[in-house]
């Protein structure tokens, strides 16, 4: 038997940072109900580009998968990412690994029932550096090529932390997306404005990142929606061109200076969430965007590091996230 004395010393945790008033209880989710062992089989039953323009400079298509008959269905929730594997050999002979799709769809599905669920996809089209030979995406090229009535094999749902409140009125919502980053913003938005039983009241704003305007993602629906709903504001950054409003280009971060008070005003409430989705690096430009907008008191809601750090912003690196710059947990990030 082993006595309290002669037990090894345990190693020391760091102490839990106290959080933020305001700290969201997230939804239960359930999580890899269809395993990459044995997937399951959705049919595609639409498929439409989705971008502004026909005429975009990336092909992005809204893809509309039945999964009707698989454990994916009624199961997944608004925000969670699903898997696809898709068909055929490595070059290495192997069977290809799943990739992960943002659901694009609110938890009651593209067709009301939670039987039929969209994402957003992006043909994945580069050069390989070395030798400029074309590299066309496995996964996203198949799902974009696929016509209605194709079987995918699925698997998921997967993620839990990119998700909404158990109470989505018990909040309001700061959205930054670049690109197909706005797929679990608009199932969100569906969520909480389209829901049937009436749209949630809070306050939400989606800063919409694009190279183009040609390039925004679900544009028409986000201005519709907008339209619809005053409690929903929507605004575009353009990275390569001029704003209709503001004669530079912007990346998201760059709204929270064109509308500075619109942003201060909904960052110090404690009802305030951030959620930010889509390129590897647009989180710091975001955080390095709030600490200019805000003051200590107020970044600390969103974000904590030591004080030589957080002293100035501009020294900041992404390799500092999530160790030296910790979001708060009224901050969601989901970065690829
Ligand atoms: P750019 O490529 O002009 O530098 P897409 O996924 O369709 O390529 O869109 C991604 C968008 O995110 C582009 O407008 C891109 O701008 C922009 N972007 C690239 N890097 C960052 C960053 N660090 N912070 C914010 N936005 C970024």
């Amino acid at each position: 038997m082993t006595t309290h004395s002669e037990q090894a010393p345990r190693p020391r945790r760091a102490t839990p940072e106290a959080q933020p008033e305001g700290v969201p209880e997230l939804r239960d989710v359930e999580q890899h109900l269809i395993t990459p062992a044995a997937p399951a089989i959705g049919r595609v039953v639409e498929t439409r580009i989705c971008t502004a323009s026909k005429k975009a400079a990336g092909f992005v298509r809204h893809v509309s998968i039945d999964v009707s008959g698989t454990e994916l269905a009624g199961r997944f929730r608004a925000g969670q990412s699903f898997g696809v594997v898709p068909p055929g050999l490595t070059d290495r002979g192997r069977p290809h690994k799943l990739r992960l799709y943002s659901i694009a769809s609110p938890t009651r599905g593209e067709d009301g029932q939670g039987q039929v669920l969209a994402t957003t996809v992006k043909r994945t089209i580069e050069e390989h550096w070395d030798d400029h030979t074309l590299l066309l995406g496995v996964a996203s090229n198949f799902l974009c090529d696929l016509h209605p009535g194709a079987e995918v094999a699925i698997t998921g749902p997967a993620g839990k932390r990119f998700v909404l409140p158990k109470d989505p009125g018990a909040h309001d919502y700061v959205f930054f997306a670049t690109g197909t980053g706005v797929a679990p913003f608009r199932s969100m938005l569906l969520e909480m404005l389209g829901d049937p039983g009436g749209p949630c009241p809070s306050k939400i704003t989606l800063v919409m990142g694009a190279p183009y305007a040609t390039d925004l993602i679900y544009h028409q629906e986000l201005t519709a929606l907008s339209q619809t709903h005053p409690n929903f504001t929507y605004l575009t950054a353009i990275s390569r061109e001029r704003q209709d409003d503001v004669d530079r280009k912007l990346y998201v971060q760059g709204r929270l200076e064109t509308h500075a008070e619109h942003f201060g005003g909904l960052l110090a409430s404690q009802r305030t969430l951030i959620y930010v989705c889509g390129i590897a690096g647009m989180e710091l430009g975001v955080f390095q965007g709030l600490a200019s907008l805000l003051d200590a008191e107020g970044l600390d809601q969103y974000l904590r590091g030591e004080p030589e750090v957080m002293g100035d912003a501009s020294a900041w690196e992404r390799r500092m996230i999530p160790r030296q710059l910790r979001p708060t947990k009224r901050v969601m990030l989901e970065v690829y």
